[in-house]
C-alpha cells in the first residue's frame, strides 16, 4: 500500500458502533473483564482485534492492515508469522508440544544465550517475563540473606507484588524526587510490600548513593530496566550503568538488568551497548520467538543455588512449561536469525523511523519526541530534554495528546503502543517505515486540526 492510498482510505471501520470488532469486544466482555487479559493494550472505546498478520503487517478483524510496530509488545523481533520460525515451530509441534522429560531445545536456546551474553553463565527457563523477575528476586535473597530490593521510579518489571511498585505514580504521590515514595501501581499489593522496596530516582549517581548508603544492609537486589519505555526509553548518562555497578558491589547488591524489552538492541544486549556487567539478566519476550517464556541469566555462584546438587541452600523451582521444547525451537529459530547484519539493519530502521518522526514533530510545532535507540521507539509528549520518569507529562492534557495521535496512527495505517511504545521489526524496510511516516505525518496534522 502506498502512503497516498493511506492518506485517501482512511482505516477507521473498527470504531463504528455497529462494527464487528464492537460487537466482538462487547461479547467478549461478557466473559472477560474489560474483554481481554491483558490489559496494557486496551484503549477506548475498544482496541482493534488482530486477525493474522505476515512480516510488518497485521490485519484485523475488519479485513484492514496496518503497519505493526508494536509487534505483540515488542516481542516479534522478526514481525508476524516468520517463514524459519514457523517451520521450528511445526517441525516440535510433529514431535511434541511439552513433555515431563527434558528435551534438546531448551539447552539449546541456553547455549545460544550463554554464546552471546558474557555476564551470564548460565540460563533458567521461566513461561513469563514476570516469572523470570520473580525468579530473578528469590536468587538474590538467597544469595545475600536480605529481603527488600531497590528499583528505580518508574521501572517496569512485570505484575510481581514486589515490582509492580511506582510505575503509576503521579505529582500527587510520589514524595520528593530525592527519595520517591514508593506507591503500589495495583490493588491487591500486600500492605507491607512498600516496606520491602526502595525506590531510586533514575540517572541520578548522588541519589542513589544517599538511598543505598541508608538502605543498602537490607537490599538484596537493584533492578534497573536499561531502556524502560514507561520512562521514554531514557538513555542511561555516560557510566549510569557502570556506576550502579560499582556501587551494588560496594553494599553487596546482587545487580539484576530486566533485559526484557533491551535484549532487542543488540547481540549482548543493552549491558553490552550501555556497561553494568550484572550479576543476573531477566530475558522473555524475543527468546521466544512469539510463543510464551522468560528467563533468568547470570553468574554460576548465583546460578548454582538452582541445581537440586548444590550443597548449600537451595531455591526450588517448578513451572510445568518452564523450558518447554516449543518455545525453545521458536527462540533457538528467531535468535539464530539475528546476525549481526540484521542488528545492524534494525538500528538503521529504528533511527529513519524516530529521525524521521521527530522532524514532522518539529515541522508542526508539537510539543514532543520520539526517544528511544536500537529498534525501540517511543512517542513522548514533551520537548524537553528527558532525564527520568518525572521528565514525562502524565497528565490528562498529556494522555489525551497521545490518545488522539494514537487513534490518528491507526486510522492512517501504523500499530503503537497507546502510550507510545513502539518498536521496527526485521521485517520492515526503508519503504515500510517511510510508509509510516507518512501515516505519523498524516496524524500529526491531524492533532492541529
Ligand atoms: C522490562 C520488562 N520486564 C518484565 C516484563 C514482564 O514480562 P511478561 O509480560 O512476559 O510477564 C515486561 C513486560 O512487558 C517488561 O517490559
Amino acid at each position: 500500500m502506498s502512503s497516498s492510498t493511506i492518506s485517501n482510505s482512511r482505516l477507521d471501520r473498527f470504531l463504528a458502533p455497529d462494527s464487528r470488532t464492537a460487537r466482538s469486544i462487547a461479547r467478549a466482555r461478557e466473559v472477560l473483564p474489560g474483554g481481554t487479559s491483558r490489559h496494557h493494550y486496551l484503549f477506548a472505546p475498544w482496541p482493534i482485534i488482530a486477525s493474522h498478520g505476515k512480516g510488518c503487517r497485521l490485519v484485523d478483524i475488519e479485513g484492514d492492515s496496518r503497519i505493526d510496530c508494536l509487534n505483540n509488545m515488542t516481542a516479534l523481533v522478526h514481525g508476524h508469522s516468520d517463514d524459519d520460525v514457523n517451520r521450528a515451530i511445526i517441525a516440535q509441534v510433529e514431535k511434541g508440544v511439552s513433555f515431563s522429560e527434558p528435551a534438546e531445545p531448551e539447552a539449546a536456546l541456553a547455549r545460544l544465550i550463554v554464546e552471546r551474553v558474557p555476564s551470564v553463565d548460565k540460563v533458567h527457563f521461566r513461561s513469563s517475563g514476570t516469572e523470570a523477575v520473580m525468579m530473578a528476586i528469590k536468587l538474590s535473597r538467597a544469595h545475600t540473606g536480605r529481603s527488600a530490593i531497590a528499583k528505580f521510579e518508574g521501572g517496569y518489571h512485570g505484575y510481581y507484588d514486589y515490582v509492580q511498585m511506582s510505575t503509576t505514580s503521579t505529582e500527587a504521590n510520589w514524595g520528593s524526587s530525592a527519595a520517591p515514595t514508593p506507591v503500589p501501581s495495583s490493588g491487591g499489593i500486600s500492605a507491607n510490600v512498600p516496606d520491602e522496596v526502595v525506590v531510586l530516582p533514575f540517572n541520578d549517581p548522588d541519589g542513589v548513593e544517599r538511598l543505598l548508603a541508608q538502605h543498602g544492609p537490607r537490599v538484596a537486589a537493584l533492578l534497573v530496566e536499561p531502556l524502560s519505555n514507561r520512562n521514554g526509553m531514557v538513555l542511561p548518562r555516560p557510566g549510569f550503568y557502570d556506576f550502579l555497578r560499582e556501587i551494588t558491589r560496594k553494599h553487596g547488591i546482587v545487580l539484576i538488568f530486566d533485559e526484557v524489552i533491551a535484549f532487542r538492541v543488540g547481540t549482548d544486549g543493552a549491558q553490552g551497548r550501555y556497561g553494568g556487567d550484572p550479576d543476573l539478566t531477566t530475558f522473555g519476550k524475543i527468546i521466544g520467538g512469539g510463543l510464551a517464556i522468560g528467563a533468568v541469566g547470570g553468574r554460576n555462584e548465583i546460578m548454582a543455588l538452582l541445581d537440586p546438587a548444590h550443597p548449600g541452600a537451595k531455591v526450588i523451582s517448578g513451572g510445568t512449561y518452564s523450558g518447554n521444547p516449543l518455545a525453545a525451537v521458536a527462540g533457538v529459530a528467531t535468535l539464530e536469525k539475528l546476525t549481526p547484519a540484521v542488528f545492524a539493519h534494525l538500528d538503521a530502521m529504528g533511527k529513519r523511523m524516530r529521525d524521521g518522526a521527530n522532524a514532522i514533530l518539529r515541522r508542526h510545532g508539537a510539543k514532543a519526541q520520539v526517544a528511544g535507540d536500537g529498534s525501540l521507539f517511543q512517542v513522548v509528549p514533551t520537548d524537553v530534554e528527558l532525564v527520568n520518569y518525572r521528565s514525562i507529562p502524565r497528565g490528562p492534557e498529556a494522555n489525551a495528546w497521545l490518545d488522539k495521535l494514537h487513534r490518528g496512527l491507526l486510522v492512517n495505517g501504523m500499530i503503537i503502543s497507546h502510550r507510545g511504545l513502539s518498536c521496527v521489526s526485521s521485517a520492515m524496510g526503508p519503504a515500510d517505515v517511510d510508509e509510516c511516516l507518512a501515516a505519523f505525518e498524516q496524524a500529526v496534522a491531524g492533532l492541529d486540526a
